[in-house]
């Protein structure tokens, strides 16, 4: 496995696999892999011949009061786990690198990336939307891979790829939980003991929700009331958001009819968290 740390590198050796034929696929992380990326790994690597793994805890994604200086990272660790899944190359450029000076140009997309996540991160996806493409250019990859744990990102970047006609293929991977149902997150590695219980909430909220609907319940305030209720009834978490509503246009909905996302903000102690599922009646 090579590691690439130059724009210039990364667009050489991706413009000689294109010459010899080869396809690329492209799963972007910002490091500090668990089993979530490891399966997004595994699944791009059936779908080209070569993979790239980019490694990028992208300054621009994070708020002023956000966890940029304190967001894991452990380069050595993570090159072993990608290496062991066949990973041809991690590109890891420098944020200086990425952002010169004069830097400006940004990608909005602006109704999609206001609810959600985007309430109380308001440059987020316009950070998010701009690195992904910036990768795009430079590793033009044939497809790339993400996970719907990170619903509103997926649906942005969906969006953006086909508004801008990007040449590259998006594919979505369902969400990796560790056993007890908690979804997988680099983030998870800032929960205390007490915090880790907590955190159960929302995949245990979602699944109650899940219930509600096979019983028959097709009222979005019944089923938000039952949400927050059970959230709450652990020590120390704090609703950012619960979103019933539409999984493409992401606008809220009051009736259960047809595939609905439920999608979850939640702090644990000082740690935020997300998970989501799609509601079918
Ligand atoms: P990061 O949080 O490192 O996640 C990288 C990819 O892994 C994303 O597509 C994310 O949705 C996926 N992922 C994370 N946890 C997952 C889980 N439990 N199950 C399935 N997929 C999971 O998301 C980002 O980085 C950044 O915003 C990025 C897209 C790299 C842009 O900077």
């Amino acid at each position: 496995m090579e590691t690439i740390h130059t724009i210039s590198d990364m667009k050489e050796t991706s413009i000689r696999w294109r010459r010899q034929g080869l396809s690329v696929a492209l799963v972007p992380t910002m490091g500090y892999f668990h089993e979530g990326h490891l399966a997004l790994m595994r699944t791009a690597g059936l779908e080209a011949d070569r993979l790239v793994v980019s490694l990028f805890v992208n300054p621009a994604q994070f708020g002023p009061n956000e966890d940029l200086n304190r967001y894991p990272r452990d380069f050595e660790r993570d090159a072993g786990l990608a290496e062991a899944e066949g990973v041809d190359c991690i590109f890891c450029p420098e944020a200086d690198d990425m952002y010169q000076p004069g830097f400006q140009t940004w990608i909005d997309v602006p109704d999609l990336s206001q609810g959600l996540c985007g309430a109380s991160r308001p440059v987020h996806f316009r950070g998010v939307a701009t690195i992904v493409a910036k990768l795009f250019n430079i590793v033009r990859p044939d497809i790339a891979v993400f996970g719907q744990k990170d619903f509103q990102q997926l649906q942005v970047i969906r969006r953006m790829v086909k508004d801008l006609n990007m040449p590259v293929d998006i594919i979505a991977h369902p969400i990796v939980r560790e056993s007890d149902g908690l979804a997988m997150s680099s983030r998870n590695f800032y929960l205390s003991a007490k915090e880790r219980e907590s955190a159960l909430s929302l995949s245990q909220a979602l699944h109650l929700a899940e219930e509600m609907v096979i019983r028959g319940c097709c009222s979005a305030v019944d089923i938000v009331k039952a949400v927050r209720g059970h959230i709450l009834s652990y020590q120390d978490t704090r609703i950012d958001y619960i979103f019933l509503g539409d999984p493409e246009d992401l606008t809220e909905i009051k009736e259960i009819s047809g595939k609905v996302l439920l999608a979850l903000g939640v702090w644990a102690g000082q740690t935020r968290l997300i998970d989501n599922t799609l509601l079918r009646p």
